[in-house]
């Protein structure tokens, strides 16, 4: 698999990171931990994981942490790239203060995360969500005092806008602390029909009009949910990705997908990976063969026609 060093790190991550938020919950740990080790086998080295996984199930609060640590045991801890996430607002199963990004929340959720990793410091350490009323200076320093402390060594924003992202950046720099050196969002061909963006704590999805901006800042974008929309609306779902708009991409990615002999799940991975900003897939199958199916559209190369033929649609 290929690499992508993160700027400004010294964090080669492979091309294609590993989604843990299902593991040892939907996806039996023993089955999980063998996708896993067919994705480190194919050279994957990049793990994604979260304080609040999986909360949304009963008991489940941590268990992805701790299915990380038991991966990590098993098949070492050399080379990995392990990146959680704090910082989340409030949902069902997962009771927060409304400031939930407060530096003694964020604080707690690193101890906590740490203990169930089993690790004293993680490479990659994400505000998982964004709260704009909350100035990007205050944050900014409290997640260098988080990296002060030795236990992150880089930092990452998730569900974030590029412009808040970038402001945060440029108080970093004037004041010569450390920066976001990547940016988590949902990305993916098909876009959901999501009505708020802004609100504290809302999920974001990269805009068409961010995308520049953050190529141009050299900030790469993990894709999360890169392939959920497409393998919903094939099969038939009316969830939040049933729009005219998304039909006729998934039309589009159809007959792409029929030229190339490739399938429409690596038809909409092979389209990110052509994107500016860079664009790392987390992917989140529990299945070996949806893995390799998803892993093989590295090699799928899709032309400026197809690519047009994709976004127009
Ligand atoms: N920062 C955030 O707010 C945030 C939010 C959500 C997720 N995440 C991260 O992103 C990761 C991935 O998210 P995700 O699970 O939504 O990603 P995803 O890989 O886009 O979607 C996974 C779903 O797609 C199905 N799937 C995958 N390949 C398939 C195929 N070829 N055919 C049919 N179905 C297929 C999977 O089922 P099978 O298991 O059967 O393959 C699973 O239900 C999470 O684990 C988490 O680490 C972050």
């Amino acid at each position: 698999m290929e690499t992508v060093i993160l700027p400004n790190t010294d964090l080669s991550v492979s091309r294609f990171a590993f989604g843990t938020a299902d593991c040892g919950t939907r996806i039996p740990t023993d089955q999980a931990l063998r996708v896993f080790e067919t994705y480190r086998g194919a050279g994957g080295n990049f793990i994604d994981t979260a304080h609040c996984y999986s909360a949304w199930v009963p008991e489940g609060l941590g268990v992805s942490e701790r299915w990380v640590a038991e991966a990590v045991r098993r098949f070492g801890r050399q080379g990995l790239a392990i990146a959680t996430k704090g910082g989340h607002c409030a949902f069902d199963g997962y009771p927060r203060p409304d400031a939930f990004l407060a530096p003694e929340v964020v604080e707690r959720d690193l101890s906590e995360s740490l203990e169930r990793l089993r690790m004293d410091s993680v490479d990659l350490y994400y505000l998982h969500r964004d709260d704009p009323r909350v100035p990007v200076d205050e944050i900014v320093d409290a997640c260098n005092r988080l990296a002060d402390s030795g236990r992150v060594r880089h930092l990452g924003a998730s569900n974030w806008s590029a412009e808040r992202l970038l402001a945060a950046n440029r108080s970093a720099r004037s004041k010569g602390l450390r920066a976001f050196v990547i940016l988590q969002n949902h990305w993916s061909l098909l876009q959901p029909n999501w009505s708020s963006l802004d609100a504290p704590g809302d999920v974001r999805y990269v805009l068409d009009s961010e995308r520049e901006r953050l190529a141009e800042a050299g900030i790469p974008v993990a894709a999360w949910a890169p392939v959920r929309g497409i393998t919903e609306l094939e099969r038939g779902s009316s969830g939040s990705y049933d729009t005219e708009r998304n039909r006729r991409r998934l039309e589009a990615a159809r007959r792409v997908a029929a030229e190339t002999g490739a399938t429409t799940t690596q038809v909409a991975l092979a389209y990110l990976l052509s994107q500016r900003p860079t664009a790392i897939p987390i992917l989140g199958t529990g299945s070996e063969t949806h893995l390799r199916e998803a892993l093989a559209a590295e090699g799928l190369r899709l032309t400026s026609e197809q690519l047009e033929a994709l976004e127009n649609a």
